[in-house]
């Protein structure tokens, strides 16, 4: 059975016990070393986004704690993953993320591997009285597979398959084909909090009226359903083109709703006293553009034109996706300190092959808001995947960087989650119905660590 709870289920009652946890695996190192062995080592887990690693000799680099892998494609064309380690004193062969290479070179003593992990030449090789074994001395290989337009990897094999691991899902995420979108924008934040203060903030709405203004011009949260599936995977959908229906409805459209419209060329003024029609025209507006100009809808229903629907894969990703564009979240612990995580977003956009009223999603509106719900046009000629940004907290609440409006509120709260679970007077978290997800994650990591 895929979906253990249908996705009509409101948010208002849990259909799964709130058994609460104690703050034990937010900040002991004890519980940090079990999640290493139990979870990390032993999960699928995504390592990055498959255009990254499309043609021969592409390579990208996944850290997670204090392993590090590279995913390469062979001019073979196959895809394989191994550890990043030399195998003669150990040294870290890449640092880059991502990159295109003929072959991996040491640093240190000049060892060099091919795209396929096999060792090819070692200098001075005849003064190893012990020999140079090149077949084990290879890159350690890790299991590696593509699904979904991403790229799965995990550490130790075991009995769950990816296919079985993504059932629940697969269809519903396939639909939106993040295998023929683009990168816009990647970006990689440190941050002070656990790993899974950043998952638990996006396995639950019961935050976004207080914490996120804007969302209450542009979702509606308060009745947003979910689902819960096997292996830890949840979703929630979440309907746009509307305001929040806990807050008064205005007689104008907010301004999130007059962008959405101008977006798809409908008149905000328009809507004067007709504000709970907003969602309706625009999926009838976007259905018209997509016959006039060839937009790719024909896949989705009317609700999935307006509507962000944000997948929480188990263990660390979450996927917000609409037809027009993704976010990619993925949240991956320190190397050693409980208290400290890194939050990646990787913006994936899929351009048309026509002409849009859409703005360029590289705009720095779209920097601030997102790319969601904006139309996009042709890739541009001169298109290149971005760079990486790595930056701090810090960087955000100075307002240097942006992950978006939303995003930078979490992210500013976040660290004070951590230092309050930090102290003597917080022992264990107490969930409302409506943060059933955040349960049902940490139920999925708690059978984890137990078989592991
Ligand atoms: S550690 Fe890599 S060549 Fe010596
Ligand atoms: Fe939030």
């Amino acid at each position: 059975m895929a979906s253990i709870h249908s996705r009509s289920h409101s948010p208002d009652r849990s259909p799964i016990a709130i058994r609460n946890f104690s703050k034990e695996r937010y900040v002991s190192s004890d519980w940090m070393e079990r999640e290493r062995t139990a979870l990390w080592a032993t999960s699928w887990l995504v390592a990055g986004v498959a255009c990254d690693v499309r043609n021969p000799g592409q390579f990208i680099t996944f850290e997670i704690g204090a392993e590090s892998i590279i995913i390469a494609r062979g001019t073979d064309g196959r895809l394989r993953a191994m550890h990043n380690a030399c195998t003669h004193r150990g040294t870290r062969l890449v640092t880059e993320p991502m990159g295109v290479l003929r072959k991996f070179v040491c640093p240190y003593h000049a060892w060099v591997y091919g795209l396929d992990g096999a060792l090819e030449s070692v200098p001075g090789a005849a003064r190893f009285s012990n020999g140079v074994p090149k077949d084990k001395l290879a890159l350690r290989p890790v299991e590696v597979e593509e699904a979904l337009g991403l790229v799965f990897v995990r550490l130790t094999p075991g009995p769950l398959s990816l296919a079985d691991f993504l059932a629940p899902l697969h269809e519903a995420i396939g639909a939106y084909r993040l295998d023929l979108m683009d990168v816009t924008n990647d970006q990689t934040v440190s941050h002070l909090c656990n790993w899974k203060a950043i998952i638990d903030n996006f396995a639950e709405l019961y935050h976004v009226p207080f914490l996120h203004p804007i969302h209450r011009r542009m979702f509606e949260c308060a009745t947003a359903p979910i689902g819960l599936f096997e292996h830890g995977h949840t979703v929630v959908y979440v309907e746009g083109g509307v305001t929040d229906s806990g807050f008064p409805v205005s007689d104008v459209p907010s301004d999130m709703q007059a962008m959405q419209l101008e977006a798809v060329g409908l008149d905000p003024a328009a809507f004067r006293g007709r504000v709970s029609e907003i969602r309706r025209a625009l999926q009838r507006a976007k259905r018209a553009l997509a016959q006039e100009q060839g937009l790719a809808y024909d896949g989705f229903s009317d609700a999935q034109l307006t509507d962000v629907w944000q997948f929480n894969l188990f263990p660390n990703v979450i996927l917000s996706v609409t037809p027009e564009s993704a976010w990619l979240m993925r949240s991956r612990p320190d190397a050693a300190d409980p208290g400290r995580s890194m939050l990646d977003m990787i913006t994936l956009v899929r351009f048309h092959g026509s002409e849009s009223p859409g703005g360029d999603p590289g705009d720095p509106a779209a920097a601030r808001i997102g790319t969601h719900f904006r139309l996009n046009g042709q890739r541009p000629a001169d298109y290149v995947r971005p760079p990486r940004d790595s930056f701090t907290h810090e960087d955000i609440l100075a307002g240097r960087k942006t992950m978006t409006v939303t995003i930078d509120e979490d992210i500013s709260l976040l660290g004070r989650v951590q230092q309050g679970m930090a102290s003597q007077g917080f022992g264990s978290v107490w969930l409302s119905d409506e943060e059933c997800r955040v349960q049902h994650f940490h139920d999925a990591l708690d059978a984890c660590l137990a078989a592991g």
